[in-house]
């Protein structure tokens, strides 16, 4: 029964060929209103950022030791790093700088297999804004206030990748003032700080880009996924990873025609998502998945279970238009939610898709382009200006407790 209405949804929205439905697939639309012009907004002029200028141990030393940072989710750290070197929003004069940016690389601390540590984070952060701070004034004017960071890891600036020990540590007792950057993003969160900035992770643009179909290919999937259901060696039971949505996808819907999911990874997997309907993206705690960035640039619709998630830069894409949102509870029903969307309302977030601002802004292309990441975050910074008057503290005031914190993040680095 349900594969007879996914043909019939087939037929009459996607037309298998028929030349003037894939005109009609194909012609992008804009969200009238703030949405979709504040993606194309221009940063210059708008913000000057201040980079410090810091001893290599903090940055491309980490990056010579293991060149696969470059390459790994969280890439985005140090990509931001040669983009604010030559942005003209840089400043070399820290007297007229709205912003101060450190240039540190607390994830590039790899496994053999590729994974970040973050054990060494908390004293290596400590060390950089001990030393800024006793070298230039602009740290103890505002204790961090007018200063971000790039902290793309798994729970940001609490800087562990087990929850609950990243819950007890808290956000880095020294970055509180600070705006984060970073890919964690979930609402009520001891890890998220009000005003951080949410960004998407890092997935490779060539990469991407060299696997490009033709866009009028008729997308014959309905729903795609490929990835782990259980995260078999540390919850063989499913209900910690991801929250247990992906093992609800993979129990509920492992036999359903309309679904095709797996754990393999094929050769093919960017041209099918590029032949999907329906990408699901069941993403936990964070965005940090890069099947989110993967489903927006392949005009994909991203299927978000993650209940309270915030998403990269959620106050410029317009996520509700473009996605769909499943409770993560109603995972067992999203055979009967995703076929009973009207086309018209498929077809909309289609062409909302096709739109390049949203590709460009969930990628961090070499060199930068206009609309990209990276000038999504100067635009996210550039909309928090003016600082309020209350960040500059009064001569010889002090907020932020230099000695809370784990002992063993009070050990120099
Ligand atoms: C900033 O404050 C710290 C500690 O409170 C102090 O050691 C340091 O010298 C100050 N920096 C400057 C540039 O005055
Ligand atoms: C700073 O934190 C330490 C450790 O938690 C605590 O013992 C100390 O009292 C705090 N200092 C202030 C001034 O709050």
């Amino acid at each position: 029964m349900r594969v007879c209405l996914w043909f019939f949804v087939v037929v009459i929205v996607f037309g298998f060929g028929d030349g003037k439905n894939a005109d009609q697939r194909l012609r992008t639309e804009r969200i009238s209103g703030s949405a979709g012009d504040v993606l194309e907004d221009n940063p210059v002029g708008r913000l000057k950022v201040y980079v410090y200028e810091l001893p290599s141990k903090y940055n491309k030393k980490l990056l010579q030791k293991d060149p696969r940072c470059l390459t790994h989710m969280f890439a985005a750290e140090i990509f931001m790093h040669r983009f604010l070197l030559s942005s003209p929003v840089r400043t070399l004069n820290p007297e007229e700088a709205d912003w101060f940016y450190t240039p540190i690389y607390p994830t590039c601390d790899l496994t053999p297999t590729g994974l970040p540590l973050p054990f060494n984070s908390p004293r290596m952060m400590r060390s950089a804004i001990q030393l800024l701070s006793s070298n230039w004034p602009y740290w103890n004017r505002t204790e961090g206030a007018d200063h971000f960071f790039v902290v793309p890891h798994d729970f940001g600036a609490c800087f562990h990748y087990q929850e609950e020990k990243a819950i007890e540590r808290g956000i880095l007792p020294l970055l509180r003032r600070a705006t984060l950057v970073q890919t964690f993003g979930q609402r009520n969160h001891v890890c998220l700080n009000e005003g951080s900035i949410t960004i998407p992770p890092y997935a490779p643009p060539q990469k991407m880009q060299a696997h490009q179909i033709p866009l009028d290919t008729p997308r014959s999937i309905f729903v795609y996924f490929r990835g782990l259901f259980y995260d078999v060696n540390n919850d063989p039971e499913g209900g910690y990873y991801a929250r247990g949505a992906r093992a609800a996808v993979w129990e509920n819907f492992k036999n359903n025609p309309l679904f095709d999911i797996s754990t393999d990874h094929p050769t093919t997997y960017y041209e099918d998502m590029q032949r999907a309907i329906f990408c699901l993206c069941p993403l936990g705690w964070a965005p940090w998945s890069p099947r989110l960035v993967e489903a927006v640039v392949f005009g994909c619709i991203p299927v978000i279970i993650a209940d309270d998630i915030v998403l990269p830069f959620a106050d410029a894409i317009p996520w509700e238009e473009i996605g769909v949102f499943v409770a993560e509870e109603d995972v067992p029903h999203l055979d009967t939610f995703l076929t009973s969307i009207p086309p018209e309302v498929i077809l909309r977030k289609q062409r909302l898709l096709a739109n390049p601002s949203m590709k460009r802004a969930m990628l961090f292309p070499q060199p930068a382009q206009p609309g990209d990441a990276f000038h999504q975050i100067l635009n996210g910074l550039a909309r928090k200006l003016p600082h309020d008057r209350t960040v500059y503290l009064k001569p010889g005031q002090k907020v932020l407790n230099w000695t809370a914190g784990p002992a063993g993040d009070l050990k120099p680095w």
